[in-house]
């Protein structure tokens, strides 16, 4: 049998050969212009698209927002879309987590469905503004919060903070369509109600009640990966008890939604000068030191890419040509190469006085 095998083998590579020669002399002389890489890259990445609300329900002190379009693309689990919109009289964007089963975005009545809380001026505005038909443009999928099963553990611990309990939605969503292959287990600190309407059940779901943070002692195991989501201070101070609890670093994924802002900062109403050039072009704007670059530009309709706007993903990365700047230094995550060369994200560094920036001409 095995020489036979062999033999089957040998006479299929001359034939195989043969084939190939066939397919070489029949083919057309026209070059093959179709890019197969391209065509993928622009279908999982299309950029800005055109979504429209097809409902909006609410749910505890959210709004659910369901967006339909042609064009959606894939997602996972921990993504984010940038929603962009106007607020006042400028454009602006803000990062909302997707909370719908990737599984959605790849079907006939494509969605995806998004969460938005009742706080801060630009989403109690999108809650009480948007009405069922209108459109917005989006950028999806943005992040890296997602499960990677070469890198993360088949048991998922999830914690998070109530504002930030949407992404759990997703990861649920997406174990029960068999997106993901894993385990979920989620801490619910005593104070969430928002778990309890919010996450569907399933036998690979557990839910654990627990008091407070502290109790995450209780489950310690560098078999599990931990997923942490809330703001700078409740996320870091979760991971710092894991890791001081032996929780290897690989163990620990973080996703934070802000960041810890000096008092100086936050009181100084000064005004600064920030000169633009964009291309040849200069122009000077007027800033505040307790708002961001990036708002100051928006609010002079200098448009900027922006997507996390937290300064994680250097979407809005600028030059500083000239000037001092505050970066929040609980969330410095700026690319060695752009500390070096003098680039700052936008979207995360404040003037401490007259700037001179560039930016790119979009
Ligand atoms: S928008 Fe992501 S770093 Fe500024």
């Amino acid at each position: 049998m095995a020489i036979k095998g062999l033999i089957r083998d040998v006479t299929s590579v001359t034939r195989v050969i043969k084939r190939r020669e066939r397919a070489h002399d029949n083919a057309s002389t026209e070059p093959n212009t179709f890019d197969n890489i391209g065509e993928v890259a622009r279908a999982l990445h299309p950029g800005k698209i055109s979504l429209s609300i097809s409902d909006i329900r609410k749910e505890l002190d959210y709004t659910i927002i369901k967006l339909t379009g042609d064009k959606i693309p894939y997602f996972k689990p921990g993504q984010y879309l940038s929603l962009e919109f106007k607020y006042e009289n400028y454009l602006t964007t803000r990062p909302y987590t997707l909370i719908s089963s990737p599984k959605h975005a790849l079907r006939n009545d494509k969605y995806v469905e998004i969460a938005i809380k009742n706080v801060g001026n630009t989403s109690k505005y999108l809650c009480e503004s948007l009405e069922v038909g209108d459109s917005l443009n989006a950028e999806i999928a943005l992040g890296n919060f997602t499960y990677e099963p070469l890198r993360d553990s088949k048991n998922v611990y999830a914690v998070a903070e109530d504002i930030n309990t949407s992404f759990i939605r997703s990861y649920a969503l997406s174990i029960i369509d068999g997106v993901i292959d894993c385990n979920l287990t989620i801490l619910k600190l005593k104070n969430n109600k928002l778990i309890d309407s919010f996450i569907p059940e399933c036998e690979r779901i557990n839910v654990i009640e627990i008091d407070s943070i502290n109790d995450i002692k209780n489950h310690l195991s560098n078999d599990n990966s931990y997923f942490i989501s809330g703001s700078s201070k409740f996320t870091h101070s979760v991971a710092n008890l894991l890791s001081e609890n032996g929780i290897q670093n690989r163990r620990i994924r973080k996703d934070y939604y802000d960041s810890i802002i000096s008092d100086d900062v936050k009181n100084d109403n000064s005004i600064y000068e920030i000169e633009v050039l964009r291309g040849i072009e200069s122009t000077i704007i007027k800033a505040n030191a307790n708002e961001t670059i990036a708002v100051a530009l928006e609010k002079n309709n200098i448009r900027i890419h922006t997507a996390c706007r937290n300064g994680i993903c250097g979407a809005c990365r600028i030059k500083l040509i000239d000037g001092e700047v505050y970066i929040p230094s609980d969330n410095e995550n700026r690319r060695k190469m752009d500390i070096e060369y003098g680039y700052v994200y936008a979207c995360h560094t404040y003037p401490k006085g007259n700037l001179k920036i560039k930016i790119s001409i979009n």
